[in-house]
């Protein structure tokens, strides 16, 4: 069965980690499975630019990167949330995100269904620009980049500031929902 990985970029288990499992929940309900990997609580270090990757199919720096790129082998559709750290995502997804270069080399996320969403305080915070910093990510990774179904605006667009605070924000559940059911049906038509 199709496999959906939802990684949340945020250290806290706040308002992205609500709007990815809205995601999630829409594609379990398409009858999909799904896995949320709360990839911001994990220990990933920045790459260090020892270009090792390029020879070896693997990012020899051993922490918790390998238990992601682990969960991601297999998935045909990715969930991305991040935070909007100043105007863009987390240091921790952008840590993760620079050491699957040789995953990009080896084409292993090569037509996997992708799905952004970001949560910023303000309403205008940078959401748009965060979500365009992960949609290159997905481009680059030759991925298929889908919007959210019903408005086909970019995707899941969060506004809350305290932990807890999204369940309150209609929109942002409301775009993070119709986003996971647009990649649910992409990775539904692309299984046959
Ligand atoms: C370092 C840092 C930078 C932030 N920068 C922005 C920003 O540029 N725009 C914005 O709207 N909110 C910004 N925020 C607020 C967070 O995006 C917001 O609180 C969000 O709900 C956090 O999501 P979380 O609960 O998943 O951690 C920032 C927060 C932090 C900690």
């Amino acid at each position: 069965m199709a496999t959906i990985i939802g990684l949340v970029g945020s250290p806290r288990d706040g308002n992205t980690k609500a709007l990815v499992v809205a995601a999630l929940s829409e594609a379990e309900a398409a009858g999909l499975t799904t896995e949320l990997v709360h990839l911001g609580r994990m220990s990933i270090a920045p790459c260090k630019a020892c270009d090792r990757c390029q020879k070896e199919d693997r990012c020899v720096e051993e922490d918790d990167f390998q238990k992601v790129a682990a969960k991601l082998d297999g998935a045909q559709g990715v969930v991305i949330g991040s935070p909007v750290y100043f105007g863009g995502v987390s240091a921790q997804l952008k840590a993760f995100m620079d050491r699957t270069r040789y995953i990009r080399r080896k084409e292993l996320l090569k037509d996997v269904v992708g799905g952004a969403i970001a949560v910023g305080a303000a309403r205008n915070g940078g959401q748009e620009t965060t979500i365009q910093q992960i949609h290159n990510f997905f481009f680059i990774q030759g991925m298929i980049v889908v919007s959210d179904e019903a408005t086909l605006h970019y995707g899941g667009t969060g506004c809350a500031k305290k932990k807890g605070e999204v369940e309150r924000d209609k929109e942002g559940l409301e775009t993070s929902r119709n986003l996971g059911r647009h990649v649910a049906s992409v990775v539904k038509k692309l299984s046959g």
